[in-house]
């Protein structure tokens, strides 16, 4: 079974083809185009800037996919539809704009080349990734035709708007163990770059930065570490964060000889020392993976589940995959760690295309609508 994914929820425009195996699905193509370049200069997504370019990248993101996966020219489109079995979308939750882009052009596939429409929800897609051949698990371990996933799963999506813990006992089955209370990590890395100066989005910059900085110069807070529940809240790091950015600064401000060109500078406005900068993202990063790591291998143990799949941006972390591997040999668990390829961290069609495959359940196109609020259903 062929699948093509279409999936416009925020800044990433991507349209992917994948084939459906026993328990995992081969990617054929996957096509993504990113306004990101635009909100980094804003600091952050604006929904009409991200929409409008949704509209621009939609179609020729579509024709590459179905080039490169399928061989598949604009003229043999003329001919006949592509030998696609299924399309598959995102219809929640994101920015309402973005999302309209891609349930449109879904409607729009589905009625003209007659195949039916899978809608799918974008953070259960996100857990996807982990089934997509291509795993780096599967690669090393020479495994042909398994991934290796066994279920009951614990599930970390962690990404710009959710860090969430699921438990799986089946494809479709799941439960929601806890979620974020206030911001996401992805969200706190990115709020805290903008309290640095960093650039949108600043999870991957504040990676690069914490390999030349010392994480424990800053002792930062790890929320809810203590509490018997598996939710998340980083609003409280961000606080400390910007209460130690503010004392630097104003530090810098007093060292300064009184002078009348100081006169309108805003605290902000003050450069902090690059090292500070470093060691603040070292002291952030792990105060993060501290509270990420700990919490799902506490839900892991309470849960017995047989393997743990992390997914989202912030899974493309290098030392989030690195501690929790070590911690779950240090600490013993019963259970095998699994994380996508870093490129299907982030969002992309792949994802959604093989969470379709795994839950199929088409709908008739007319029904289709977005759903920005969506929550785990
Ligand atoms: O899943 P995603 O592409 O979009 C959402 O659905 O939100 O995640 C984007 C988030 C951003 O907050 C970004 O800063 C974070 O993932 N991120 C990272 C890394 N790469 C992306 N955070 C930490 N380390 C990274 N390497
Ligand atoms: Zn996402």
């Amino acid at each position: 079974m062929k699948i093509l994914g279409i999936e416009t929820s925020c800044d990433e425009t991507s349209v992917a083809i994948v084939e459906g195996k026993k328990n995992y699905v081969e990617l054929k193509a996957n096509v993504v185009a990113t306004s990101l370049a635009e909100h980094a200069k804003t600091g952050g997504v604006i929904p009409e800037v991200a929409a409008r370019a949704q509209l621009k990248f939609m179609l020729p993101v579509l024709q590459e996919a179905l080039e490169k996966g399928l061989g598949y020219s604009p003229a043999d489109l003329t001919i006949k539809p592509p030998p696609v079995d299924a399309i598959a979308v995102t219809y929640g939750p994101g920015l309402i704009g973005p999302l309209l882009i891609g349930v449109e052009t879904a409607r729009t596939l589905s009625y003209v080349w007659n195949k039916p429409v899978v809608p799918v929800n974008h953070m259960l897609g996100h857990i996807y990734a982990n089934f997509v051949r291509e795993n780096e698990k599967l690669k090393t371990k020479n495994e042909k035709d398994e991934i290796g996933i066994e279920f009951p799963l614990l599930a970390l999506v962690v990404s710009g708007g959710h860090s969430d813990l699921i438990y799986m006992k089946g494809h479709g089955d799941y439960r929601v163990l806890g979620g974020t209370r206030d911001d996401a990590a992805g969200e706190a890395f990115d709020k805290i770059g903008r309290l640095l100066g960093l650039p949108y989005p600043a999870g991957p910059v504040i990676e690069e930065r914490a390999k030349a900085g010392d994480k424990k110069r800053f002792k930062f807070p790890r929320p809810l570490l203590g509490e018997k529940n598996y939710d998340f809240s980083f609003s409280g790091l961000k606080t400390a964060v910007w209460r130690e950015t503010n004392n630097l600064r104003n530090q810098t401000i007093m060292g300064l000889p009184r002078s009348p060109d100081l006169n309108g500078i805003a605290r902000n406005d003050i450069q902090l020392n690059e090292q500070t900068i470093n060691d603040i993202a070292a002291g952030t990063q792990a105060a993060v993976i501290d509270v990420l790591v700990k919490k799902t291998l506490r839900a892991a143990e309470e849960t017995d589940v047989k393997s743990i799949v992390l997914s989202g941006g912030v899974a493309a972390n290098k030392m989030l995959r690195e501690t929790m591997q070590s911690e779950i040999e240090r600490q013993k668990i019963g259970a095998k760690l699994f994380v996508p390829t870093r490129s299907l961290c982030t969002d992309n069609g792949v994802m959604i295309a093989a969470a379709a495959y795994f839950n199929y359940s088409p709908i008739d196109w007319r029904k289709l609508t977005a759903n920005p609020e969506l929550y785990y259903e």
